[in-house]
């Protein structure tokens, strides 16, 4: 094989006169006639031109080269020469093009199914291109978005190493981690009819490591959470893990924001600016959202105290049932949200479980259209509430608390977009705290974690964890970027009976306690020392720095909607005999439809 001697992105105007072999693809193949055929070599790190001059080349490399076609794989020798006048700005080789020796053909590609072309990208299905990952891989882009994870995942393994963090390992084949989703389950041979839970995140073996000593620990880990994937979740996808022992809330927060400021600027060239904090409380009542996108100003404000004052049914109805209405003022909205929009905002405030989206114009010192006839007593009071001039429209989002402000805080998004109120290439970021402990679940009839079950109330509510669960705030956190959640954490309960107390809040009995989280308990009873720590979201942070909203742009082999990789044509069937040996009869023929 001609070894090449560097790469496709190397070669400058100095290396003129050079003898040099490069590898790699055929990213085009032009024949120009009259003895000249132009190929440009394609590697990871570049493109160089090639040249198969009937002037310089022999007659048998020059036929070989008239055989290429796009994506053989060749190495050629030749000799650098200065491309006089024609150079390709758009190339950092562009001044050069190697002149054509010698010509060894690798491999020749079949009929290509698809092109790693980034401009034809957007026109190709996209599940042709999960289909054919190693071509789409090919393209720069998608060599840039793998290159920006690995600068990612070194900056972060650097910047805790140099803080004395070590990586450890923690297994896949294990008892269930509750995070909130379902598990995948993996049947056991040795222990026929007993099944390991793949972890939904390594919480529980992180705070065993922290009993065991560890101190501080990282781990750049997969999860697994047998959920329905969207724009940027995954079933599997990847986390950076991290504990550290005797902390409290402000130093991991301190230390984590120096780590993801840090990250942006050294790594995106991106200036977060200060991550300040706001209570859960806070920003669901301003923003109607526990991730809230602070890159615009629009702010929900409370308005159930003047809103029982109307005749108006929707609002009465929530307000005596113990509801809120929430109103959100959209400066100049009257002249710029026309019906269509805001029937089309309504839509998306039902998707959040409002009845719907009452609106109402402020224009010429009356309130016109909607429901004006019905705030008309409280015009004067609301006028002053929400700061209102003439021109705006006022939206109200209603239903209980955390319907009234999540609907109307999705609706603030949907209007922000539609009046492009988001700056291009903004980034601001916060640390949403103060979560609630629990969250009521009417289906089921029980509390639910709001964050995970192992989350420490805050000290200042450990009295009313028993006696009032509803309003006992806990002390986990969530770091919130551009309205998206990139990380979140807690600091932990390491008291064992306070995580007993907890355990039973969420209905679990002492039974089920000991039997799922047993060995949890045990470890805190044996010396737990506090501890606290956060993961945060490796894909969502580089779906942020390249600026896409689809999960599966920053993930090598991502899967479908429905969890399939369609390359390698995962899930499929087990073999008779693998299941014999597993102890596992099929009930019936399962069959699968798959789309992407
Ligand atoms: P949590 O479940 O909040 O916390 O996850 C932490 C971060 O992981 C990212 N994330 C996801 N990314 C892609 N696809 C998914 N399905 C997905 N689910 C979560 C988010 C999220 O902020 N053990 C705790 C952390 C801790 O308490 O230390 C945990 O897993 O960016």
């Amino acid at each position: 094989m001609l070894k090449r001697t560097c790469t496709c992105g190397d070669s400058r105007q100095e290396n003129a006169g050079e003898t040099t072999t490069l590898s790699g693809w055929v990213n085009t193949y032009r024949d120009q006639g009259k003895g000249l055929v132009f190929i440009d070599l394609r590697d990871r790190y570049g493109m160089t031109q090639v040249v198969f001059d009937a002037e310089d080349t022999s007659p048998e490399v020059m036929a070989e080269g008239t055989t290429l076609r796009r994506e053989d794989v060749v190495s050629v020798t030749g000799v650098l020469r200065v491309r006089d006048g024609k150079a390709n700005k758009k190339l950092k080789t562009g001044d050069i093009e190697l002149v054509a020796k010698e010509l060894e053909i690798i491999n020749r590609t079949a009929k290509l199914p698809i092109l790693p072309d980034d401009h034809d990208a957007d026109n190709i299905g996209e599940e042709h291109r999960l289909r054919y990952r190693y071509i789409d891989l090919r393209r720069p882009k998608m060599q840039n978005i793998l290159a920006l994870r690995h600068k990612i995942t070194q900056f972060t393994r650097n910047f805790f190493a140099d803080r004395e963090f070590l990586e450890i390992e923690t297994p896949l084949l294990i008892t269930p981690t509750p995070e909130g989703a379902r598990d995948f389950i993996v049947p056991s041979r040795h222990q026929a009819g007993q099944w390991y839970a793949l972890p939904q995140s390594p919480q529980i073996f992180k705070q065993i490591l922290m009993v065991a000593g560890c101190d501080k620990y990282l781990q750049i880990c997969k999860c697994l959470r047998d959920e329905d994937p969207r724009a940027d979740r995954q079933a599997e996808f990847t986390q950076i893990d991290l504990e550290m022992s005797f902390v409290e809330q402000e130093d991991v927060l301190e230390i984590m924001s120096e780590f993801a400021t840090n990250l942006y600027k050294e790594v995106g060239g991106i200036d977060l600016g200060d991550l300040p904090q706001l209570s859960w409380k806070d920003a669901m009542d301003n923003y109607g959202s526990d991730r809230p996108d602070i890159r615009f100003d629009l702010q929900l404000k409370d308005v159930t105290d003047l809103a029982a004052k109307t005749d108006f049914k929707v609002f009465k109805e929530a307000c005596d049932s113990g509801g809120s209405v929430k109103a959100m003022r959209v400066p100049g909205g009257a002249e710029k949200l026309s019906r269509k929009k805001t029937d089309a905002f309504a839509e998306v405030a039902k998707t959040y479980g409002a009845g719907g989206l009452p609106v109402v114009k402020y224009q010429g010192g009356e309130f016109v259209t909607g429901v004006a006839k019905f705030v008309e007593p409280i015009k004067d009071e609301l006028v002053e509430a929400l700061g209102l001039e003439d021109g705006d429209i006022v939206m109200f989002g209603i239903g209980t608390y955390r319907v009234a402000c999540i609907s109307l805080g999705e609706v603030r998004l949907a209007v922000a977009k539609e009046l492009d109120l988001i700056p291009e290439g903004m980034f601001r970021g916060l640390w949403v705290i103060d979560f609630p402990m629990f969250d009521w679940n009417e289906e089921a009839q029980r509390w639910v974690s709001e964050h995970h079950p192992f989350t420490a109330p805050l000290a200042s509510h450990l009295d009313i964890l028993e006696t009032d669960p509803a309003n006992c705030l806990s002390s986990g956190y969530d770091l919130v970027i551009n309205g998206a959640e990139v990380g979140g954490g807690s600091i932990r309960i390491h008291a064992p009976e306070i995580q007993s107390k907890v355990f039973g809040l969420l209905g679990l009995s002492d039974e089920e306690t000991e039997d799922k989280f047993g060995f949890l308990l045990n470890a805190l009873r044996f010396g737990a020392p506090p501890h606290g720590g956060v993961a945060f979201g490796l894909d969502r942070l580089v779906m942020m720095m390249i600026g896409t909203d689809n999960i599966r742009d920053v993930i090598a082999f991502p899967k479908t909607q429905t969890g399939a990789d369609l390359m390698c044509e995962a899930p499929g069937a087990a073999d008779e005999a693998q299941l014999d040996e597993l102890g596992i009869i099929m009930r019936q023929p399962v069959e699968t439809t798959e789309q992407a």
